[in-house]
């Protein structure tokens, strides 16, 4: 049998766009975090060689509003993504866990001293020696980042393990260095300096004394400059890391508006520096909130979808499909390819979850059984309506026949054709099942509710 789990469906969106959406939204939130501690160890210092105390009463006003705004909220959404992940993609998930066990370990003990260090920095300002809370805005500075660092190894193997070494030996090492860590590790930090000048204008926003006020707001926008400058620099940098595929498929692939709005959200946050900066009645709460807002939708959306576009057909260490099937042996692991069996028996015959009826297919229960199919092999990448994320139909005309989708099945998909789509070696069963579902679906006014429709009608039938 194939190690498959049950397909979470998400009628209309799909699961992995449940994902992006909660993903997004954090990493917002973590990366204010993390700028921010970078910011605070900055302004501590700075509060000591400039004289000037108003900096730690900002850290102290900034440091309150991050614990609802990033550790409240972030520790929301972070188990969110792994809550939702571990269903959208189990085996994906326990690819990264079975690697990175320690290593996630590991960055939550960082995680529990940025917790901490952000109580202790909001409690003890302006109650200890100032060399002491120097200390703490370092020791939380340097906690967060190495929580990046972690997470960033996590994230670069996710599209490509460290080095080809790595499903030999399956070291930890092998995994988490790879040819685009470092580009991502810098482009990030940088990035994250952005949205902390702009965040941070939700707190200095709200600052009555004007030299007070305006103080904050140069140095705010000082940061976010030089993150937004330097953000972007590496982030061509790390393009230039990327592997050739991920390179086909930003050039074929991604939408072109993607680097535009990337470019536009950056040019605004400069603009936005430079007015607060010089023009301090333009620091306000509710100018900062909406810039934040442009940086998550103009910004943050689109450079984490394109990051999960490039690593397509791989969910996770260029092993596991987007769909879970497992593509390729990893010898360290003891992990063996689906490949091969699916090729042999099929999917049908093989995958735990199907309704009995429907491994052996009549006429009757074809179409039927070849939806099964499509939820399991397709549904993960593919929306199986009109709307959502790349819509099945879209891909097959209204005037295709079963045989014409059959021999497509037959051919480019049995071979895994692109560089972004998984290779799907259906036997003659089981294409005939998918195939005939597809031209349905493709006929269809309504796809999706095809689709539901069916998910109904076979959870009662079990
Ligand atoms: C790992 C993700 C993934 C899975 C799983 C997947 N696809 Fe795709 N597929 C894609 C991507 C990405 C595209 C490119 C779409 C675009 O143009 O934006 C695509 C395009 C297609 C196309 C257009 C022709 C082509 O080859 O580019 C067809 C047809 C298609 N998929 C069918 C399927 C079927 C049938 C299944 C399930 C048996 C499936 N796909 C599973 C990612 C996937």
């Amino acid at each position: 049998m194939l190690g498959l789990y049950p397909t979470w469906f998400e009628p209309g969106i799909s699961s992995g766009w449940v994902v992006a959406f909660i993903a997004t939204i954090h990493v917002l939130f973590s990366h204010a975090s993390v700028g921010s501690a970078m910011l605070f160890a900055w302004l501590a210092r700075r509060s000591v060689t400039h004289n000037r105390p108003e900096y730690i009463t900002f850290i102290r006003r900034y440091g309150l509003f991050l614990l609802i705004f990033s550790y409240v909220l972030g520790s929301v959404t972070g188990p969110g993504i792994w809550f939702s992940a571990t269903i959208a993609n189990p085996r994906g998930l326990s690819a990264l866990i079975h690697t990175f066990v320690w290593v996630w370990a590991t960055e939550w003990v960082f995680f529990l001293i940025e917790v901490i260090g952000v109580y202790l920095l909001v409690y003890l300002a302006g109650r200890v020696n100032t060399r002491t809370y120097l200390r703490l805005t370092a020791i939380f500075a340097l906690a967060s980042v190495a929580t990046l660092l972690i997470i960033v190894g996590v994230l670069s193997f996710m599209l490509w393990p460290g080095s080809p070494q790595w499903a030999a030996t399956g070291s930890v090492m092998h995994a988490f260095f790879g040819p685009n860590t470092l580009a991502q590790v810098f482009t990030r930090i940088f990035f994250m300096l952005m949205i902390t000048g702009v965040v941070g204008g939700i707190i200095a926003g709200a600052i009555k004394d004007p030299t007070e006020k305006s103080v904050i707001g140069k140095a705010l926008a000082a940061v976010g400059s030089v993150g937004a400058v330097g953000g972007a620099l590496c982030f061509m940098w790390y393009v230039r890391t990327l592997p050739e595929t991920a390179m086909l498929i930003i050039g074929t692939r991604l939408p072109v508006h993607f680097v535009d709005m990337m470019l536009a959200a950056t040019l605004a946050a400069l603009v936005y520096f430079a007015l607060t900066a010089f023009v301090p009645s333009v620091l306000k709460r509710s100018v900062a909130a909406v810039m934040t807002l442009v940086l998550l939708v103009f910004g943050i959306a689109p450079e984490e979808m394109a990051r999960e576009m490039i690593r397509k057909p791989w969910i996770a260490g260029q092993y596991v499909y987007g769909n879970q099937l497992i593509g390729r042996d990893i010898p360290a692991l003891g992990v063996k390819s689906d490949l091969s069996l699916v090729a042999q028996k099929g999917v049908l015959a093989t995958h735990p979850f199907i309704p009995d009826a429907l491994r052996r297919p009549n006429e009757q229960n074809m179409a039927e059984a070849g939806r099964v199919l499509a939820l399991t092999l397709c549904s993960n990448c593919h929306a199986l309506g009109k709307r959502g994320m790349r819509p099945i139909t879209r891909f097959i005309p209204a005037t295709a026949t079963v045989a014409d989708v059959q021999s497509y099945l037959a051919a480019g998909l049995y071979r895994g054709h692109t560089a972004y789509m998984p290779a799907i070696p259906l036997p003659e069963t089981d294409r005939r099942a998918l195939a005939t579902y597809l031209v349905q679906a493709a006929r269809s006014d309504n796809p999706g509710r095809l689709a539901l429709r069916g998910t109904q009608s076979s959870a009662s039938k079990e």
